[in-house]
């Protein structure tokens, strides 16, 4: 998704807007521009491409001088990456840069014509500085206020005006933005990582406020132009965190930080060997009365949503469904008072999963956000809410955010259970010190796995496609495997229950096509293998994971190819099992030449739908 910073104080603005915008790319983009003023005027550079292709420009046409300014880097949705489409976007006397939909673009665009104004590029973005333009009344923030009463969809705005060389505005709805603030500088982006190299303090923008940044300081109004007094918020981690720290890629980076993510995830929610989760809203009394569960997110986060359902379902006997966001809120939902809604969200801020927590509100439900991006969106809104404390995941290929938020569906699913008296005290405890276990095991998979990994991944580069299949717990796993490997690699890839492979998808299978089986479960072990031997009798080439008692116990020419994890409580082994599966999408992309932490047509924050 775009990408959107901007820059008010003494340093070389387009060194700054540039360097910020680096810390942006993993949103995804694929073009990029800066607008500065230099002398009174706003110069802008913009280009289809990365970074290094507006470097490149720059150095051409020359670098703008200048103290305040706005950058952008662009995720293609109205109009094709081209320069004249890249932002920032001028009218006559406003330049702007946005991230987000203006989903009433059209009819705006045909009333902006009636009035002759002609339009440059394709983008929805341009509507926004024409009818700025066109309501400029000289006072910028009475301008914006009334531009934002005609537009609908959602938004992100660096907005600098011709007649006011000194400052930027910004402004959301839906879209992300924070404010950051330095000694005489200040700073707007779509996210932290980019303003960490300049300062850790930053403000949270909500919905349809404005800021104004000059060199004095930044001042916030709502919507109806009254100041607002803003509480600032201190980055709890640094610009390391948000490094590669010797790793040639984050995605590596990440995969390997997940034991500390996990733990520093898990110990603060655990008291005298249980479950505490007060301090997020949750108490035994208060969830003790669910009776029916829908856990809606997107991507990884719904595959976490999905081993979530099984363990809660075996544990606390409660009745979970599990949709995509983007079906849930269009498909009028059974859900009302009395019911759990539970998101996930990495971001906390991916549009699908935000309508759905506020339809779910609308309904009734009571909400829980599993979210790790603090103060986004989804963490702001919903009625409890459990941060997993993962840090900063830059990598688009989630990792660390997908094993965190295993974690915390295990310790809601253990409190629920404790509060349904489907477990005992004495269980749950036993429960919780088998997860206390978890970050320990990880660690292990990561040390003695990897090289293994990094062999079998070199037998799948050249498939065109491959399956994941696990039955249970194992399945739900195999569905994160199938979509890390495809998001990465390019590789085709379907997940399936493995039992149900004969019902069709068997038909797929030929020589040599890979196919992956999990099995950790041990009652559906001797099933999983009676698949197995299914699809390698018919030329498949299976690569097994699975956990060291199974492996002892099957024939040495079951697989191909088999890592071996060690054997945790059943319960638990998503999480370990989890590691193989990324680390061999890892390197199956990068022997393929591709950058795994920035893979083609895809968006880290989906903040459109
Ligand atoms: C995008 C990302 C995925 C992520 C999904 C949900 O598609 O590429 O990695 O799982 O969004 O994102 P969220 O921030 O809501 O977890």
């Amino acid at each position: 998704m775009c990408g959107i910073v901007g820059y008010v104080g003494p340093k070389d603005c387009s060194e700054v807007l540039v360097s910020a915008l680096t810390k942006l790319e993993y949103r995804g983009y694929d073009s990029a521009g800066i607008a500065v003023f230099d002398n009174g005027e706003i110069k802008t550079v913009k280009t289809k491409g990365k970074l290094k292709d507006l470097e490149d420009k720059l150095n051409e046409v020359g670098k703008p001088g200048g103290n305040v300014g706005i950058g952008h880097t662009r995720w293609a949705t109205h109009g094709e990456p081209s320069d004249v489409n890249s932002h920032p976007h001028s009218g006559a006397r406003v330049t702007i840069v946005h991230n987000g939909i203006i989903e009433n673009y059209i009819e705006l665009k045909e009333f902006l014509v009636s009035k002759g104004k002609t339009f440059e590029s394709d983008t929805d973005t341009e509507v926004v500085t024409q009818l700025l333009d066109y309501k400029y009344n000289g006072n910028p923030l009475e301008t914006i206020d009334d531009v934002m009463a005609e537009l609908k969809g959602s938004f992100a705005l660096g907005i600098m005006f011709k007649d006011f060389p000194d400052r930027v505005f910004a402004v959301r709805r839906e879209s992300p933005l924070i404010v950051g603030v330095a000694e005489g500088e200040s700073f707007i982006a779509s996210d932290v990582p980019a303003i960490l190299k300049y300062t850790r303090n930053y403000y949270l923008l909500d919905h349809d406020e404005i800021a104004t940044l000059t060199k004095e300081g930044v001042t916030f109004v709502d919507e109806h132009l009254d100041p607002v007094e803003k509480e600032l918020k201190t980055a709890d981690w640094d610009m390391e965190a948000a490094e590669k720290g010797g790793y040639p890629h984050f995605m590596i980076k990440e995969i390997n930080e997940q034991p500390e993510a996990i733990k520093t995830t898990i110990m603060p929610r655990i008291k005298d060997g249980l479950p505490c989760l007060e301090e997020c809203g949750i108490t035994l009394d208060k969830i003790k009365d669910f009776n029916n569960i829908t856990i809606v997110a997107c991507g990884t986060a719904m595959h976490a949503g999905m081993v979530g359902k099984y363990v809660i379902e075996d544990l606390a006997r409660v009745p979970v469904t599990v949709d995509v966001a983007s079906e849930f809120r269009y498909r009028n939902p059974i859900i009302g008072e009395g019911d759990l809604v539970i998101i996930i969200s990495q971001s906390g801020e991916t549009a699908d999963s935000l309508a759905a927590m506020r339809l779910a509100k609308q309904k009734g439900a009571a909400t829980l956000a599993i979210v790790n991006a603090k103060g986004s969106s989804i963490a702001r809104e919903a009625d409890m809410l459990i941060y997993t404390l993962a840090g900063p995941e830059i990598a688009v290929a989630s990792t660390k955010a997908y094993t965190t938020q295993l974690s915390v569906m295990y310790l809601f699913a253990f409190e629920l259970a404790l509060a349904k008296e489907t477990v005992s005290s004495a269980e749950c405890k036993r429960l919780v010190s088998a997860l206390m276990k978890m970050p320990e095991a990880v660690q292990y998979v990561i040390d003695n796995c990897e090289k293994k990994c990094k062999y079998i991944a070199t037998k799948l580069i050249t498939a065109d496609s491959l399956l994941y299949i696990g039955r249970g717990l194992d399945y739900a796993l195999s569905m994160e495997g199938s979509l890390k490997l495809k998001e990465v690699s390019y590789i085709h890839s379907e997940s399936y229950a493995a039992g149900e492979l004969k019902h069709g998808t068997i038909s797929l299978i030929e020589e040599d096509m890979p196919v992956i089986a999990v099995a950790t479960q041990t009652d559906v072990i001797p099933k999983t293998v009676s698949n197995i031997v299914e699809v390698k009798s018919r030329g498949a080439k299976v690569i097994l994971v699975c956990t060291d008692i199974c492996a002892r116990e099957l024939k040495d020419d079951v697989a191909n190819y088999v890592v071996e994890i060690p054997h945790t409580d059943e319960l638990l082994m998503p999480i370990t099992a989890a590691v193989p599966l990324q680390i061999l999408a890892y390197y199956t992309a990068v022997n393929r030449g591709n950058d795994p932490d920035k893979p083609r047509n895809l968006a880290k924050s989906v903040t459109v739908e």
